[in-house]
């Protein structure tokens, strides 16, 4: 029997978008795999006042049980209520990349789906999108589709090179598929490696204004949209890491992007770089303390504080909940 996520008191993200949309924000989309990234995820969007997707990637099913993730989503809907905030939650499937995964998701309670079925040919993507939306709609389950396909390793599948979402095929694919959001390729990737040291890291701002004028007011999804800060990167470093020629995507980019028709933005290698930093830290400065959460809280201190600034410095979506 399929759970129903409104009676766990999940949204999709129908409103969400029109919302973000008409106020020119975009709505931040979180990556958690554990107890500690989904506190400090819901901690910070409270306390900023945002509503927020928390998603959920095929490798955080296999890492943290599906059933786990399920229940721990549900607990986050009363852990927000518990911390005084009422915040609109959705729980996303991250890179579905079967209908199988994406219809087990859609019994187990998530209000959301991602079909990325950007790797198939164009017409194939056509196909399994459309037979994910059919299935999700009954549900009142959202879906995120994607065209394009951004360099760095998606899907466990690697690209060297971006190929970029070609404007001229998004109404087409957006009307016959009848999905409710779109992830474009614009020069994004994930990974803390998206750009060549030494160059000038520039988002394809002007695809996303043709895609725009194509099929105005339709929600856009960034994927990849990690910024890798440097002191991040260098308090890394400093305390026995080794990340070289680390770049992301500059901030201000994605706050111009957000103000356009963006309005889902994934972040999730920024977080890993956070907890990373402040795990390093305890480990280098208090080199006797054995106790997890010695190591674990600093580090959901640090993420929270990572998400509080994305959600009023870049996404703009503080206040909005
Ligand atoms: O899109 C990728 C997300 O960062 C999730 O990564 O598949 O390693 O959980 P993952
Ligand atoms: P980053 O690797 O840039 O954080 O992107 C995460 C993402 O797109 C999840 O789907
Ligand atoms: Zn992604």
């Amino acid at each position: 029997m399929t759970v129903s996520y409104k009676k766990i008191g999940l949204v999709n993200t129908r409103e969400m978008f029109a919302k973000a949309v008409a106020g020119g924000y975009a709505i931040p989309a979180y990556n958690f795999n554990n107890m500690e990234q989904l506190q400090a995820i819901i901690q910070a969007c409270v306390e900023v006042k945002s509503p927020v997707i928390l998603q959920v990637s095929s490798g955080a099913r296999k890492y943290a049980n599906q059933t786990l993730l399920r229940y721990m989503a549900e607990g986050a809907v009363e852990y927000a209520k518990e911390l005084g905030g009422n915040i609109p939650i959705c729980l996303h499937l991250d890179h579905g990349d079967t209908f199988e995964l994406c219809k087990s998701c859609i019994e187990t309670g998530f209000s959301s789906v991602m079909i990325d079925g950007s790797h198939h040919p164009y017409d194939k993507n056509v196909e399994l999108t459309r037979q994910v939306v059919e299935y999700a709609h009954q549900y009142d389950v959202t879906v995120e589709g994607e065209l394009g396909v951004l360099a760095g390793i998606e899907d466990e599948v690697k690209a060297e090179q971006h190929t970029y979402t070609r404007p001229e095929e998004v109404q087409d694919f957006v009307s016959r598929t009848g999905v409710d959001s779109l992830a474009i390729s614009i020069g994004t990737s994930h990974g803390a490696y998206k750009f060549k040291p030494g160059t000038n890291p520039k988002i394809r701002l002007d695809i996303l204004h043709e895609i725009e004028k194509r099929i105005p007011g339709f929600p856009i999804v960034l994927h990849g949209s990690s910024s890798v800060p440097l002191e991040i990167v260098a308090m890394v470093n400093q305390f026995g890491g080794k990340l070289k020629d680390a770049v992301g995507i500059p901030e201000e980019q994605l706050r111009e992007a957000a103000r356009s028709a963006v309005c889902k933005i994934n972040i999730d290698s920024d977080g890993r770089l956070a907890m990373t930093a402040a795990i390093r830290k305890v480990f280098v400065e208090k080199p006797d303390e054995f106790d997890p959460r010695k190591y674990l809280g600093p580090a959901r201190d640090a993420l929270k504080n990572l998400y509080k600034h994305k959600c009023v410095a870049v996404l703009g979506s503080a206040g909005q909940a």
